[in-house]
């Protein structure tokens, strides 16, 4: 990637999909090579950013309707592309990102029903045609990936935990959403099977990371 701008790789997937961890083997991936990484989350990753994902995840199920969410989410991710992806791209940084816009395309446009056309329109006014060079999207069975989100927030008292406690049919739709998202654009998106454990889902996420950059001639 020597001499080419930087890499914007987002991380996607329903609840208890493991990204967080295979974030930070792929960092490490990345700085062994000689790489300079950012990594960041949604929603946040700038200080207002941040200040608005504490009213996103905090508080009732109910606290928001779907488009107010909406909004909060793209308005959150506007200061963030602005204010820290952009410039560490222009940096030559290699930034990973802990969710991104596909996931407003999943909870909001499929999870709530806004509609994913909703949604992309949303995009479009907030942050035009910026979008990550490759997506992973980390897919396993809700049963598994609301288990291993509970035993996790089971951990933490100030709990961001509003959209772990939304109902079964919410996942199921968020994890079809995904599935969908990744088949419209198969050149960003990637699927990683997260089943099996840490060491196996990492060496499929290198390995996909890899035949991708070759694939965009990187
Ligand atoms: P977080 O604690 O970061 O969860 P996770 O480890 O699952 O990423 O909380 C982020 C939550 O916000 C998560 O439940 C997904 C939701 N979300 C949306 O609904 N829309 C969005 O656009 C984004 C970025 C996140």
């Amino acid at each position: 990637m020597t001499g080419k701008p930087g890499l914007f790789i987002s991380f996607e997937g329903g609840e208890g999909s493991g990204k967080s961890t295979q974030i930070r083997s792929l960092e490490k991936w990345f700085q062994d090579s000689g790489h300079e990484v950012v990594v960041t989350r949604e929603p946040g990753g700038s200080p207002g950013a941040e200040e608005i994902r504490n009213l996103l995840l905090t508080g009732d199920p109910g606290r928001w309707d779907a488009v107010t969410e909406a909004f909060l989410m793209f308005a959150s991710r506007r200061d963030h592309v602005e204010r820290t992806i952009r410039p560490a791209l222009a940096d030559g940084k290699v930034v990973l990102c802990d969710r991104f816009a596909d996931s407003s395309v999943a909870y909001q446009g499929y999870g709530h029903s806004l509609g994913a056309d909703y949604i992309r329109n949303l995009w479009a006014l907030a942050i035009g045609e910026f979008k990550p060079d490759l997506t992973l999207v980390f897919d396993l069975p809700i049963e598994i990936g609301l288990e291993r989100a509970g035993a996790r927030f089971a951990n933490v008292s100030a709990a961001e935990d509003r959209f772990e406690r939304m109902g079964t049919e919410f996942h199921q739709r968020l994890r079809n959403g995904f599935r969908e998202i990744a088949a419209s654009e198969p050149k960003r998106c990637r699927v990683i099977d997260a089943t099996g454990d840490i060491d196996t889902v990492t060496q499929r996420v290198i390995n996909t990371v890899k035949d991708s950059l070759v694939g965009q001639g990187r």
